[in-house]
């Protein structure tokens, strides 16, 4: 923890767990720190980044006004998986936020990347641990396999929610949803109401692309036809039910208990496995239903597949 926070106050990059994914962290006040950021991941620069921080002091130095809402939801919320997206004070680099006049902002519940925020001094920027567009990383391994030349890694074990967290941005009528996580529309309804006019302007999350955390091996997501149109002795699949396990050359059980948060934990290192593993050509997943988490869930599967199913009508 010393060096990695010693690390992160020379400039360099430290892959941390977080609650949700590994992160690719720095210090976020330091451009030329951020800049690497996106050189090691291979990210556009259009493309914003979240700050993590471990005390609400935090908070008021990177905004630039923090309403009573704020307080509200990151008194419910926070340390956890929901990100803020705020107005941003003068001390965030244009770099982080790339040219936006907002900044997102978290609090993560993992013990360890709150303690590399508190012993390194500085509040850190980080995109998950992954290369742009790819897989997202919830094991140390998964950072090591895709950015090897990370200056550090924090091994924290396997991440407990396994998919990144809710960002939403506040409006006059309430708050918004950008991205869908653990945290759902209905746990932010209990403090604040869900904004659902229509939006003005047109471009709110860059990063919000058709395709993401996209395996470098085929991938499909078997819509209600399971068993697809596939050679099922070349695929594995992410089984969520159970019921659809036939003939496939290998399973990995999502959930033993039907339970969506096992999805969402175990999703992406099933993923990487198949990924790694030289005797499947072809990952395909279980859908589930889009409510609650699996609104985040389907999210993320839609985007992996994306690239792989857009013009394969074979399948
Ligand atoms: O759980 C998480 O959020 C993980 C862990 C490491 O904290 N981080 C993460 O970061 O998922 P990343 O960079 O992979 O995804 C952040 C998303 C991007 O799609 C980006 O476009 C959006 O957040 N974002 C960041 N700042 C924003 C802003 N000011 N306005 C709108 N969207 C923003
Ligand atoms: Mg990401």
């Amino acid at each position: 923890m010393e060096l990695a926070a010693r690390l992160i106050q020379e400039g360099k990059l430290v892959a941390f767990p977080t609650e949700t994914v590994y992160g690719l962290g720095a210090n976020a006040l330091d451009p030329m720190a951020v800049a690497k950021i996106f050189a090691l991941k291979e990210r556009p620069s259009f493309d914003p980044l979240i700050i993590h921080i471990a005390d609400l002091d935090d908070l008021k130095k990177l905004t630039a006004e923090v309403d009573d809402r704020v307080y509200l939801l990151a008194e419910k919320f926070w340390p956890g998986s929901l990100t803020l997206v705020l107005p941003k004070s003068k001390l965030v680099p244009d770099i982080v936020t790339s040219g936006l006049p907002t900044v997102g902002i978290r609090m993560p519940a993992n013990e360890i990347a709150r303690e590399l925020i508190r012993t390194s001094g500085r509040p850190i920027a980080a995109p998950s641990a992954n290369k742009f567009g790819r897989i997202s990383p919830t094991t140390a391994n998964h950072v090591r396999k895709q950015l090897p030349d990370v200056d550090y890694i924090l091994d924290g074990g396997k991440t407990t929610v396994g998919i990144e967290s809710t960002i939403i941005e506040l409006t006059e009528k309430g708050f918004r949803i950008l991205r869908n996580g653990i945290i759902t529309k209905e746990d932010i309804e209990e403090v604040l109401s869900f904004d659902d006019s229509e939006k003005t302007e047109s471009i709110v999350a860059p990063g919000m692309v058709k395709s993401h955390y996209s395996p470098v091996k085929k991938m499909i997501v078997a819509d209600k036809n399971i068993p697809v149109d596939i050679d099922k002795s070349k695929a594995g699949l992410l089984s969520f039910t159970g019921k659809y396990e036939n003939g496939y050359r290998k399973i990995i059980r999502v959930s033993e208990s039907n339970d969506l948060k096992e999805y969402a934990v175990n999703m992406f290192d099933a993923m990487h496995t198949f990924e790694d593993d030289s005797e499947i050509e072809i990952i395909v997943a279980e859908p589930v239903a889009e409510t609650g988490i699996g609104k985040a869930i389907m999210d993320r599967l839609r985007k992996a597949e994306y690239n792989w199913r857009k013009g394969s009508s074979e399948i």
